[in-house]
């Protein structure tokens, strides 16, 4: 599908109706990661991820044909009215304006729920535009339209929220962004792997260590756009492209060396090119690197498959197959959760229905 595809004309749509929908939608965890984009939401380099099961944002949305000039939206986090996320959502109606012309036509009443603590450091725009976007498909349905393939348009609208966000709308490993290795991959919207997954990867765990709670010292925006005029950039976007193919030949073939190789160097690459940019960023902490310093010595002791890999921010994803897990929750209990910040992990894994 091209971007026209998506557009659909005001009259498609029953603007008098008002109504209520809910969606929940989970977080994802990318193996390649996106870092860099151009107008409007087009990632600089293909991305593959996994997506979550127990961190997931649940929303519900109240829509009323508007009664003034502008259209009205209220946030509630929680049972509280959050009116600092009113511009964000504002900006992401507006965007989606084109494909999505009833907007305009609306107040919105959107109540919203994370399962993981707010202060957790935790990414929830991922899972709260795709939440947000398929509440929108859930409404358009309502006001009389279907669109043909709804979770492809799910994650076109999330995209334009946040890039990573339109991965979040499939189960298990996603790709985002045009490449010759993915069958049908789009720079608009993400699509499920098809390779053939060997199953030790079907299983995987993600456990995620809560080193700092509290939001991130650079917005992700802010992040993206350091990478224009990066002095790596060109390297770092071929590399990332390269790794989409090396990434599923290892998936196909079960090699968890490599797995834990590509993946733990594309999340150090990623702080590193927050460390070189201009300005300069250090998100990790300094229980971060201690902790990953343990995960590396653990795993040459021991043998056993524990990877890691991070967000933009101070906070771990400890990645490892399931067969693992009676060895390596021990060690996390034992000598990994000293160093968050309440000593405290969430226990998340990926779901491949
Ligand atoms: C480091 O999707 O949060 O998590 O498009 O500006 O909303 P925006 O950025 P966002 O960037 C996420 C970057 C990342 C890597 C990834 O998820 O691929």
């Amino acid at each position: 599908m091209i971007e026209k595809d998506f557009i659909t004309p005001l009259s498609v749509f029953d603007i008098a109706l008002q109504g209520e929908v809910s969606a929940q939608s989970p977080s994802n965890i990318a193996l390649v990661k996106y870092w860099g984009k151009k107008d409007p939401q087009i990632p600089t380099n293909p991305s593959i991820s996994y997506t979550l099961t127990k961190s997931f944002t649940e929303t519900t949305l109240k829509f009323n044909p508007k009664k003034g000039e502008a259209a009205h939206i209220k946030v509630y986090l929680d049972e509280n009215k959050e009116d600092t996320f009113v511009p964000k959502i504002k900006k992401f109606f507006d965007r989606i304006a084109p494909y999505a012309p009833y907007l305009n036509h609306y107040d919105f009443e959107l109540r919203t729920h994370n399962s993981f603590p707010h202060s957790s450091g935790i990414a929830s725009s991922a899972s709260g535009m795709s939440a947000l976007s398929k509440c929108l498909i859930d409404m358009e349905e309502k006001l009389g339209y279907t669109a043909e393939m709804p979770t492809q348009r799910a994650s076109f609208l999330s995209r334009l929220g946040s890039g990573s966000a339109c991965r979040s709308v499939y189960n298990g490993l996603v790709n985002w962004g045009k490449n010759e290795y993915v069958t049908d991959s789009s720079d608009l919207y993400a699509t499920p792997l098809k390779t053939e997954i060997n199953p030790v990867f079907k299983t995987f765990h993600d456990t995620i260590l809560l080193i700092h709670e509290g939001s991130k010292t650079v917005s992700s925006t802010v992040g993206h756009n350091l990478m224009n005029n990066h002095p790596y950039a060109e390297a770092r976007f071929k590399e990332a492209y390269n790794n989409i193919a090396k990434l599923i030949n290892i998936l196909e073939f079960g090699d968890l060396e490599g797995f834990g190789q590509l993946v733990e160097h594309e999340a150090l690459s990623l702080h590193a090119m927050m460390m070189t940019s201009n300005p300069a960023f250090i998100l990790m902490k300094p229980n971060t690197v201690a902790a990953l310093e343990k995960v590396w010595t653990f795993r040459k002791e021991t043998k056993q498959p524990l990877f890691f890999t991070l967000d933009a921010g101070a906070n771990i994803h400890l990645l490892y197959p399931e067969e693992a897990e009676k060895i390596i929750k021990p060690f996390i209990a034992n000598e990994l959760l000293v160093f968050c910040q309440n000593g405290k992990a969430i226990y998340d894994q990926v779901n491949f229905d």
